[in-house]
């Protein structure tokens, strides 16, 4: 499906919870890409450039903090240099932390949170557009958040950093559609692997309640994956999608249409 298509994928070495980044470049490779493996994270991020290497991938990583404006302009650079040109780029990096509520946040963690999640996904998408609508037909995959769409406790400047991304998400598709440019967005919901889940509950042992507490609301009766995620990316990705546009796709096993006042009138 992607044979020759080169593509930029941030959050590449997927070392945080849930690992979509590094699952939705593989699932590139095998389809036969060309992935640039961008991530801060450089010791995974090489880790898994080595392997797609070994396997016969064609792969390359490049360092970047999507807070250094510098460094995304590097990436491209790279890729154009290396590859040629860029059909693809998924924006899928990011940074969150237990903020607290509004009133309570550290002013240094807003901006952060915002320089990554909302100005970083900004940056990238201002110098991958130059290159992108050289080719007849390109993408752009930007990632988003429920917390987008719903409220949130702890975690408001994440939310309100993914809410500008489905933003963004729209003016790229409005702006250069008739480049053969197509810009979605994909919204996970509760993506987390047993194996994370199991360490966050051992490392802060009253999280166990807050999640049998959100299990209850998931229609699909379990946690998202990062293949869930990877498999929706690449769809927006693929020619499969090749007249859609500006849209966002959910993947949250159905959290955010669980209306607890139907449910607990029905007992569920
Ligand atoms: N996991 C979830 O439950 C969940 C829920 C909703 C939305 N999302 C979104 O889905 C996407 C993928 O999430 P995931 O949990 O699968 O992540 P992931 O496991 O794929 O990892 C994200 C990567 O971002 C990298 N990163 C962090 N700060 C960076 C920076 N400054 N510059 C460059 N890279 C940086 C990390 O090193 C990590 O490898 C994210 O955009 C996230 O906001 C995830």
């Amino acid at each position: 499906m992607f044979k020759d298509k080169v593509v930029i994928v941030t959050g590449a070495a997927g070392a945080n919870a849930g690992g979509s980044g590094r699952i939705t470049a593989y699932k590139f490779v095998e389809q036969g890409a060309k992935v640039v493996l961008v991530d801060i994270n450089d010791q995974v991020g090489k880790a898994v450039e080595e392997d797609m290497l070994s396997k016969g991938f064609d792969a390359m990583f490049v360092h970047c903090d999507l807070s250094q404006e510098e460094d995304i302009k590097n990436v491209i650079s790279e890729t154009i240099n290396k590859y040629g040109k860029l059909d693809i780029l998924v924006n899928s990096a990011y940074f969150s932390i237990q903020e607290g509520n509004v009133a309570d946040i550290a002013t240094n963690d807003l901006d952060r949170i915002f320089a990554i999640n909302a100005r970083g996904h900004f940056l990238f998408c201002k110098y991958a557009i130059p290159e992108l609508i050289k080719q007849e037909h390109s993408a752009i995959v930007n990632l988003s958040s429920i917390s987008a769409i719903t409220g949130e406790l702890g975690y408001a400047a994440y939310g309100a950093a993914k809410s500008a991304v489905l933003s963004l998400t729209r003016s790229v598709a409005t702006q250069y559609g008739r480049c053969g440019l197509r810009c979605n967005t994909v919204i996970p919901g509760l993506i987390l692997s047993d194996e994370m889940l199991n360490a966050i509950i051992q490392q802060m042992p009253e999280m166990k309640a807050n999640f049998d507490m959100l299990d209850k609301h998931i229609l699909l009766n379990r946690h998202g994956n990062g293949n869930d995620v990877a498999n929706a990316i690449l769809f927006f990705a693929s020619d499969n999608a090749s007249y859609i546009t500006g849209q966002t796709l959910v993947v949250d096993g159905g959290i955010t249409k669980h209306n607890p006042t139907w449910a607990d009138q029905m007992g569920l």
